[in-house]
């Protein structure tokens, strides 16, 4: 071994994590816990990154200035902007590549389109879509809680929330979940194979999001996001046309599959754990906090979020280098026992008021509002109808660079007659 191999693998630590391997994305916690009690970072060669394993280091960074979230600061951004060109100008101009100053302009004007009190004005129409699916399966036995709900409901949302019409949604889903897929092609090691069905759906929503965003310059609304948005664009200086769609489009690729999988994963762990079940169904005012434990206890990503460092540094005894990328392990810091009791445990009673499932300081989710109210509505209405709903099968998952993602969810909705 010469000097500077030893010297790397002395700074290097690595461990053996394989987060695209068959099984894990079902059950990562067994090796997750392995690493987590074994180091709080190391190195993982594949994805050429370093992982951040406990809460309290995890949770530092999202506020520490040496990190940075832009991917333009990676060592490798070159080679990143360049995957996809087709979603060069939102990965520059959106909230992930903006410099700090300029992310925080933005963040200002969108904020408020986001409280909880602007999303509540949406309860109606997103009970009126969780209804109209189930209606629409109530004769079914059996039903996907995947492919047969969940994923109609996210995108009728974000549409209600952006006064966009609902013939829009179906392409403006596929743009999302193909979004949110295609800004990892290039930052985890896996790629999907099917880059070109990506760029196929990424390039059709975008046209639609300009048709969009045109046909509401030429006729604007009272009380609407996108006007007060397109208002500061005509304005020069708040927000320009590049940001303008990025903004838009993260909002839509953010907002989508996310909300698809807490609400599996919400019916998932529910169903699993009776004693829950029983809990929220007696007390439906319990929803919210169950729906937090669900993202803590069974977290909906693969790995986590990630941030670069802006200079070298020295983190949790580790040399980190400027330009390196860190991994913040998000489903192993939230299933760490010094900050949460018993944290192996579903308890839809736990305060989970330390949970970073929605990260923390300037990047904190701004959807967060939506997602609960969302997953509240469609979680409490299938239990509410069909109350002796059970899982059929294990779940199915399937390839996805960022999240555990179930591909579907099978139930039964009811006792067969005959049994
Ligand atoms: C289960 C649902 C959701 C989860 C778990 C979630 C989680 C997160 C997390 C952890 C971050 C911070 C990432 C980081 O700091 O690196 C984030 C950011 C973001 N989320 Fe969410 N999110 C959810 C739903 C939504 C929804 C419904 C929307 C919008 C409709 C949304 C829009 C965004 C946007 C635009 C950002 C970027 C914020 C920024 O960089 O300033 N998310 N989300």
């Amino acid at each position: 071994m010469t000097q500077e191999q030893a010297n790397q693998s002395e700074t290097k630590p690595a461990f053996d994590f394989k987060p695209f391997a068959p099984g894990y994305a079902e059950d990562p916690f067994p090796a997750i816990e392995r690493l987590r009690e074994a180091t709080p970072i190391f190195y993982w060669d594949e994805g050429r990154s370093w992982v951040l394993t406990r809460y309290h280091d995890v949770s530092a960074v999202f506020r520490d200035e040496r990190f940075a979230v832009s991917r333009e600061e990676w060592e490798s951004s070159a080679e990143y902007s360049s995957t996809i060109p087709e979603l060069s100008d939102m990965k520059k101009y959106g909230l992930f590549g903006l410099p700090p100053e300029d992310h925080a302009r933005v963040r200002k004007l969108v904020n408020p389109s986001f409280t909880s009190r602007a999303i509540d004005l949406l309860r109606a129409e997103i009970q009126r879509t969780v209804d109209q699916l189930l209606d629409a399966r109530s004769g079914q036995e059996e039903f996907d809680v995947v492919r047969d709900y969940a994923e109609g409901i996210p995108m009728r949302a974000i549409s209600a929330l952006l006064k966009v019409p609902a013939e829009c949604d179906e392409k403006f889903r596929r743009f999302g979940s193909a979004t949110a897929r295609a800004l990892g092609v290039g930052l985890v090691p896996q790629v999907d194979e099917e880059t070109k069905t990506l760029v196929a759906s990424v390039t059709e929503g975008l046209a639609l999001l300009h048709g969009v965003l045109d046909e509401r310059r030429r006729n604007p609304l009272e009380n609407d996001v996108l006007t007060m948005l397109l208002q500061a664009e005509a304005d020069g200086s708040r927000l320009s046309t590049k940001e303008l769609v990025a903004l838009v489009g993260a909002i839509i690729a953010a907002g989508t599959d996310t909300t698809i999988y807490l609400i599996a994963f919400a019916v998932l762990n529910l169903l699993r754990s009776p004693e829950a079940l029983e809990l929220v169904k007696a007390e439906p005012g319990l929803m919210r906090n169950a729906l937090d434990e669900v993202l803590r206890f069974d977290n909906i990503l693969r790995i986590g979020t990630v941030r670069f460092a802006r200079q070298d540094l020295e983190y949790c005894g580790a040399s980190i280098k400027k330009g390196e990328m860190v991994f913040l392990l998000i489903p192993s810091a939230l299933r760490d026992g010094t900050v949460f009791s018993r944290p192996d445990v579903f308890d839809v009673r736990r305060d989970t008021s330390a949970s970073l499932a929605y990260g923390r300081g300037p990047h904190v989710c701004p959807g967060v509002s939506l997602a609960r109210l969302e997953a509240e509505i469609a979680v409490g209405t299938i239990l509410r109808r069909f109350p002796d709903m059970k899982l059929k099968e294990t779940p199915v998952f399937g390839y996805h660079p960022a999240f555990r993602n179930i591909e579907s969810l099978n139930v039964i909705l009811r006792p067969s007659k005959a049994g």
